[in-house]
């Protein structure tokens, strides 16, 4: 129940969204304790961003699982601020850089395994914001380069810069929009990594049991800051046809 994403990254095939995590004083120690039985559980990908929390929501994740063991895989994002309660696409270069540096020194690494671009700003040109992410792989701060909310022609664009081995769209039983991406996804090798799978009709064992047999590529993040949810979506690897 592997995936290796970019050729040298196996992830369990179920990671851990950690945006629903909290920081707030009474949910803190709740949030650090489900993150330490994800990996109990045998989560090795966990996925944050620059802007969850404002940068909280790296530090928690630090909190609860620094030092990291061997196999734990941090994935994390940039290109998206969130000033309030919009969500504004922000790909500048200098600003790429500049929330991979605050991500290092949050989530205390040397090197993130897997930035991804959180939103493609529509401002800036493609190949500068993939630009500012290849420099910094070039220079050992960035392992691997994904992309969130991408088109096929998107993604093909960006890897004429560097690999691509992720990519981030909104997917689940009841939102299949991004169908011709997790198709092109899984012929071309790169991980998918569906955000909100838990959205739909199905409970939410059954949602992430469909989409780990839905492709050999999808490694879901379902996101929670409780305990009971943790280990309902855990036993959807362990039951469910995920398991084969
Ligand atoms: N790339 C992007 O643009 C983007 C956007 C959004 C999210 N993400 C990433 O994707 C991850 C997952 O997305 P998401 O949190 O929005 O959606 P999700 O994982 O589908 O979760 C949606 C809701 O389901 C609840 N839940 C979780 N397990 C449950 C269970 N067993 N039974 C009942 N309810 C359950 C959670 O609330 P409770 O806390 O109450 O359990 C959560 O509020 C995030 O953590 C984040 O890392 C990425």
């Amino acid at each position: 129940m592997t995936f290796l994403i970019g050729g040298d990254l196996p992830v369990h095939r179920l990671g851990f969204g950690a945006m629903r995590l909290r920081g707030t004083p009474d949910r803190r120690a709740e949030s650090i304790a489900v993150a330490r039985r994800a990996v109990e559980l045998g989560v090795t990908l966990f996925d944050t961003a620059d802007s969850y929390d404002l940068g909280g929501n790296e530090e928690l994740l630090a909190e609860a699982l620094h030092p990291y063991k061997k196999d734990i895989v941090i994935a994390t994002k940039a290109g998206q601020c969130h000033p309030g309660t919009d969500w504004i696409p922000l790909g500048r270069p200098e600003y790429l850089r500049q929330q991979a540096e605050l991500s290092l020194r949050r989530l205390r690494l040397d090197r993130i395994d897997l930035f991804q671009l959180h939103r493609v700003d529509p401002l800036v040109p493609l190949a500068d914001q993939i630009g500012a992410l290849r420099r910094m792989q070039d220079e050992g701060k960035i392992r691997h380069v994904g992309l969130s909310e991408v088109t096929v022609e998107q993604i093909e664009e960006a890897r004429t810069i560097t690999p691509i081995v992720s990519v981030q769209n909104r997917y689940s039983h009841g939102d299949r929009r991004w169908e011709a991406v997790l198709d092109h996804c899984e012929r071309e090798g790169i991980a998918f990594l569906p955000w909100q799978p838990l959205a739909g009709s199905l409970p939410a064992r059954e949602a992430l049991t469909w989409l780990l047999d839905r492709s050999p590529v999808i490694v879901p993040i379902p996101g929670t800051s409780w305990m009971t949810h943790l280990e309902e979506n855990m036993r959807a690897v362990t039951t469910g046809a995920g398991s084969r």
